[in-house]
């Protein structure tokens, strides 16, 4: 009785899920299809409970059928992808687990949890179609963007590191090895992996970047390599990144999110210079330079083991390290300069320049995001503002507190900083007597004359805010 009523609840409460769970018992007859499998099939639950399973999917077998395989195998197996048309013609796509229900050592039936993952497949069919659409264009109308002629004279840097790492990969650039590319986020790994391919032999050819941290693991090989029909059904025939880059450059971002199975096949790409398109056994020769990028210390990626240590040495033939914005701040005010010039242009502005206490500020602070971070600062500024030049008011409240702990004798002499620091005394103390000069005179030990001397001498105002 008291299983009875937890079963019962139990098979209710599946209802309200949003994965689709089919039981079916040891003979292959469904038991139990919760309202989610309904919906993705299309199916009514009246024409499916107590029928065997291939009377209701005629389309499958016991080979294709990931239930039928468990209730064989006793195995279960997980995510599993499955492309197939419902009842209603819709093309559906799931994410199945399916495992076997034992008792007491007998094998009772088997579980499939499915869950839709129609709508994620074809954005990821969409984005393939987006790329050859991009190549396509890129090839007959010559380049459109302007990131994408990007050069090595777009890497602005004095700083000795950048010097030499732009030296070695312009040396990079005009051969055809792998190169691996480090640096924090907003260091310009992107810049450099551009300015590498537009200057080598294969500029003209195409170019395809791909963040393997932005698409969900399963469909990555798909991306790279291609789909054949017939790999899961309602598969289609589809070319991979690696192929639509044929004779040009892939750059894979983010490479140790990459799945390390697919890290293994993409080794295997790398050794034999040939692709497999997923579900197909032929396989098709490709000329693919691969630059890759990582935005943790490869080492740390290998020892958390999410990046192969095979792979790590196929792939970094040539390493790059680029350093932070923080272990270079000699080159902030020549990327001041740049992304001044850059942001008028843009936003059709006259900008000069940024004072010395915005300057100050800029190299006290830490730019945790990089160049990218200093490009958006001063990007914000120019196009919110018609200013001559960038003073500390148009900076963002972070930046306030640097500029309250600058050193603001920097570039000065001692009268003046003696000054300054006189000045900022006689405000402190004004303040914290409401602007009674006789208190704040003995709170500073001074006569009150001299104050007030000094007062008019700095032409110090109570402000109007305070009033
Ligand atoms: N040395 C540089 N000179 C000029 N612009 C730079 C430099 N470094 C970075 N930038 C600019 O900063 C922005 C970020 O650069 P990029 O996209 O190459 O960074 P990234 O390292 O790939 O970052 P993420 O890891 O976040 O993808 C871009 O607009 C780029 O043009
Ligand atoms: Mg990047």
């Amino acid at each position: 009785m008291k299983d009875l009523f937890f079963r019962e609840n139990i098979f209710e409460i599946l209802d309200y899920i949003d994965e689709g769970v089919h039981i079916i018992d040891n003979r292959g007859n469904s038991v139990y299809y919760n309202k989610a499998a309904q919906r993705l099939d299309r199916i009514n639950k009246n024409d499916v409970m107590n029928k065997h399973l291939l009377d209701i999917y005629p389309s499958l077998s016991d080979e294709t059928s990931t239930l039928l395989k468990v209730i064989n195998t006793r195995k279960p197996v997980f995510n599993v992808e499955q492309t197939f048309i419902n009842y209603k013609g819709d093309k559906i796509t799931t994410i199945n687990s399916s495992i076997p229900i034992v008792a007491g050592n007998k094998l009772k039936g088997a579980i499939e949890i499915s869950k839709d993952i129609t709508q994620v497949r074809e954005l990821s069919e969409k984005i393939i179609d987006l790329q050859s659409e991009l190549l396509k264009n890129d090839i007959s109308d010559g380049l459109i963007e302007d990131e994408t002629i990007c050069t090595f004279m777009d890497i602005i840097g004095q700083n000795q590191t950048i010097k030499e790492l732009k030296q070695v990969a312009l040396k990079a650039a005009e051969t055809d090895v792998p190169v691996l590319i480090y640096g924090e986020t907003g260091t310009g790994k992107e810049l450099f992996v551009r300015a590498i391919h537009n200057t080598g032999k294969r500029k003209d050819k195409p170019f395809i970047a791909q963040n393997c941290a932005a698409l969900p693991s399963n469909l990555l090989e798909g991306i790279l390599f291609g789909t054949v029909k017939g790999s899961f059904t309602g598969a289609v025939d589809r070319p991979g990144l690696f192929e639509l880059a044929n004779t040009g450059t892939i750059f894979l971002d983010e490479v140790n999110s990459m799945p390390l199975e697919l890290q293994a096949k993409l080794l295997r790409v790398i050794q034999n210079k040939t692709i497999r398109r997923l579900g197909s056994l032929k396989t098709i020769k490709v000329d693919v330079r691969i630059i890759s990028a990582v935005n943790v210390p490869p080492i740390d990626a290998i020892n958390t083991k999410k990046l192969r240590n095979d792979l790590y040495y196929r792939l970094s033939v040539i390493n790059l390290d680029i350093p932070s914005l923080s272990e270079r701040k000699e080159d902030i005010p020549l990327l001041v300069k740049h992304f001044i010039n850059k942001s008028n242009y843009k936003y059709n502005k006259s900008t000069k320049r940024a004072t010395k206490e915005v300057m100050s500020i800029f190299t006290n602070y830490d730019w945790p995001g990089n160049v990218r971070e200093l490009e958006h600062t001063i990007e914000a500024v120019i196009s919110l503002n018609d200013i001559e030049e960038i003073k500390e008011s148009h900076l963002p409240q972070k930046f306030k507190s640097i500029s309250a702990s600058v050193n603001k004798y920097d570039n000065c002499s001692l009268n003046e900083a003696v000054s300054k620091l006189e000045e900022n005394m006689i405000i402190s103390a004004l303040e914290k007597t409401n602007w009674n000069t006789s208190k704040a005179a003995k709170l500073i030990n001074v006569p009150r004359q001299t104050l007030q001397y000094k007062i008019s001498k700095y032409n110090i105002k109570r402000r109007r805010a305070e009033n």
